[in-house]
């Protein structure tokens, strides 16, 4: 089968940065050329530029034995120093860290200072359980400030975090505590979320439950943060209030230098099949590229900006631009407990209004949802403080790019749509701001540094104006070390299909406009074969986001004598459009308009109109599920959904 992805949709608008906003920019266009000129010594200067090294390195990257690399390997370096200390012996102590607001509405700032002496006691409480240099920890927490000092207490010490959602099951905790044998587990009584507290402090007891064998064997001890302030059930000898004993922690801790190669953290990615892989991300290599994207790609100014990461610390995006990014740099950002609707549907810009945020980093799951319950929310509040809006998760349609821009940014303020994976620890191919001309729905151009190209099956690049598969092209400092345990998996993974030419295959499909600049077109396993053509959902989904109904879309391919494949589509109608027309007949306009938009060869066999569509956790859409719907099959394994009802739900609809 070919590997080639058709191309279908047409998008030639285009935004040039404004000269005031290229004036102040951290990015220009001599970084794209000093990376071009010397790629290695390019990464070699950030990361002494941007970071403290206790011992400098002398090597930058390693691939003798590839997949493995190694990046600034004779280095010694401290993560937490480079979040913490630094800034405070630089004088910064006084600047706010962390702005936290709790879904009650409880706020605690958090000053440089102060973030570092918490971390210092914690370090010191971690010691006092015996945890220390290569012991792994889970942090099963909500998304409170505990969470972050957890995570740099555990850098601190040269421990290894694991932190596991706090949406997760008890199964989901129990398999991944013990997959990486952690002896510690870090949770709370609960959070606040959607109006009432969440538990998580039961979900740690049953993971830990004596089934024979597992975590139970492992896990020394549990210390509880108290939040939720429910009664929990208590295992004499094991579990600790962290208050009890990180408040009687020395204050003192001296943050000691480890190497570069020194495994940061361990984060579980779910697969399409099998059990999670444990992807293992580094600390010299991984903070020098966190660090980067957040001072150029997100153009942090850390004595001004706010930034605001809405992405829970339980993903890879909390880890890299709430916690070591943005810290690392020295910014000041915001974390918010709980759900964008609780208590009213203007949570998020109620925020951004009160504590003035200027950089906003969301997904695009979220854009479509406000879009869904319209602009008179956003519009209730002031945004004016934005001044930079960033897109991750998925790609993001032209059109939710375009409301974006226009409702939350005033028609003014540049967007980042930033590709990256968990894999790849930060971003890898975006626009940046002040320098890349955007185009709505497109990531664009690689960060300097980075090398990606499209290609075809046998790994030979496809031309402009073609679509294939996105690879990495070569090492670069925050790729994943391995999966936890497995080194084959990580070879056979992500190295194997182009193994002779050393690429990392991403899984994604992409393509190449006439200016070679790159659009992301969706998950390959969710190309559908129509006809004899290979189409993305994504065009075709961003087509139906292009009328004016339509909030969201998913697009899948369904079994069909006569094509192979059919498309078939469920949609998520905009309130503001129900208030005034009838449903009666849309389905069959929205055919039409896409058979106009991108040609008759797209337009669906069938349109659904729904009014949920399943995501995982993290925000993406699960096509597998609505492909068992379309294909009349019994739907299959729901246990990562956010809401497991909505299959049910759909499928009524459907009928
Ligand atoms: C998708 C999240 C298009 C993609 C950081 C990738 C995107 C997967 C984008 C990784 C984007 C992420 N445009 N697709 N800007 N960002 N993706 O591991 O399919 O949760 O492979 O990391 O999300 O998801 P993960």
């Amino acid at each position: 089968m070919s590997s080639q992805i058709d191309h279908l949709l047409e998008e030639n608008r285009e935004f040039t940065p404004s000269p005031e906003f290229a004036a102040n920019a951290n990015g220009t266009a001599e970084l794209y050329e000093r990376a071009a000129a010397d790629r290695e010594g390019f990464w070699a200067e950030q990361a002494r530029e941007l970071l403290h090294w206790h011992k400098p390195f002398t090597q930058t990257l390693d691939w003798s034995n590839p997949p493995f690399a190694k990046w600034f390997d004779d280095g010694e370096i401290s993560v937490a120093y480079n979040c913490l200390d630094r800034h405070v012996e630089a004088g910064n102590g006084d600047r706010t860290a962390i702005i936290f607001e709790g879904e009650p509405g409880d706020e605690r700032r958090i000053s440089y200072a102060e973030l570092t002496a918490e971390v210092k006691k914690a370090a010191n409480a971690l010691e006092s359980l015996g945890i220390g240099h290569g012991d792994r920890v889970a942090i099963y927490m909500p998304m409170i400030p505990e969470a972050a000092i957890a995570m740099l207490a555990c850098a601190r010490v040269g421990a290894i975090h694991s932190v596991v959602f706090g949406g997760f099951s008890a199964d989901s905790l129990r398999s991944r505590v013990d997959d990486a044998a952690a002896r510690l587990v870090i949770t709370a009584d609960g959070g606040y979320r959607k109006g009432r507290v969440s538990a998580l402090k039961p979900a740690v007891d049953m993971a830990l439950a004596d089934r024979g064998h597992g975590p139970q064997e492992t896990v020394e001890h549990v210390l509880v943060v108290k939040r939720g302030g429910n009664d929990v059930e208590w295992t004499e000898g094991r579990d600790l209030w962290w208050h009890d004993v990180v408040e009687a922690a020395p204050a003192e801790h001296e943050a000691k230098a480890f190497p570069a190669e020194n495994p940061l953290y361990i984060l579980y990615t779910s697969g399409t099949t099998g059990k999670p892989k444990g992807v293992v991300h580094s600390s010299g290599g991984y903070l020098t590229q966190a660090v980067f994207t957040n001072k150029y790609t997100l153009d942090i100014h850390p004595e001004t900006d706010i930034f605001w990461c809405t992405a829970d610390i339980g993903w890879v995006t909390g880890h890299t631009y709430v916690v070591y990014g943005p810290l690392a740099l020295g910014a000041t950002v915001m974390m918010y407990e709980g759900t964008p609707d609780t208590p009213h549907p203007g949570r998020f810009w109620e925020l951004i209004q009160k504590y003035g945020i200027t950089i906003l980093y969301t997904a695009p799951t979220a854009i479509r949802s406000f879009m869904k319950s319209g602009r008179q929310i956003p519009q209730q509040f002031d945004l004016s403080s934005l001044r930079l809006l960033g897109s991750v998760g998925e790609p993001i349609n032209p059109e939710a790019w375009m409301w974006y821009r226009e409702v939350i940014g005033a028609d003014k303020t540049p967007i980042v749509d930033t590709w990256w994976q968990t894999e790849t620890g930060a971003t890898m191919i975006s626009p940046m701001p002040g320098v890349t001309a955007t185009k709505p729905g497109a990531a664009q151009v690689p960060v300097p540094g980075i090398t990606v190209d499209v290609v075809d099956e046998n790994g030979e690049p496809v031309d402009n104006g073609n679509g294939g598969l996105l690879v990495v092209t070569s090492p670069w400092p925050s790729m994943l070390r391995g999966v936890w345990g497995d080194p084959e998996r990580f070879k056979e993974t992500y190295w194997a299909k182009f193994a002779d030419k050393g690429y990392y295959f991403a899984g994604d499909g992409a393509r190449k406009d006439e200016d070679g600049e790159i659009w992301l077109l969706g998950r390959v396993d969710d190309v559908m074969n129509v006809a004899g053509h290979r189409l993305s959902t994504t065009e075709i989904e961003s087509a139906l986001v292009a009328h004016e109904s339509v909030a969201e879309a998913a697009v899948v391919g369904a079994v069909d004598e006569m094509t192979g494949k059919a498309v078939v589509a469920f949609v998520i109608i905009k309130e503001s459009y129900l208030s005034q027309h009838a449903p009666e007949g849309l389905a069959g306009q929205l055919r039409l308009w896409v058979g106009e938009q991108i040609g008759p060869i797209a337009r669906p066999r069938d349109i659904y109109i729904v009014s949920e569509l399943p995501k995982t956790r993290s925000g993406k859409i699960m096509r597998r599920l609505l492909r068992d719907v379309a294909d009349g099959h019994e739907v299959g394994d729901t246990t990562t959904l956010a809401d497991t009802a909505v299959m049910s739900i759909i499928s009524a609809q459907v009928k």
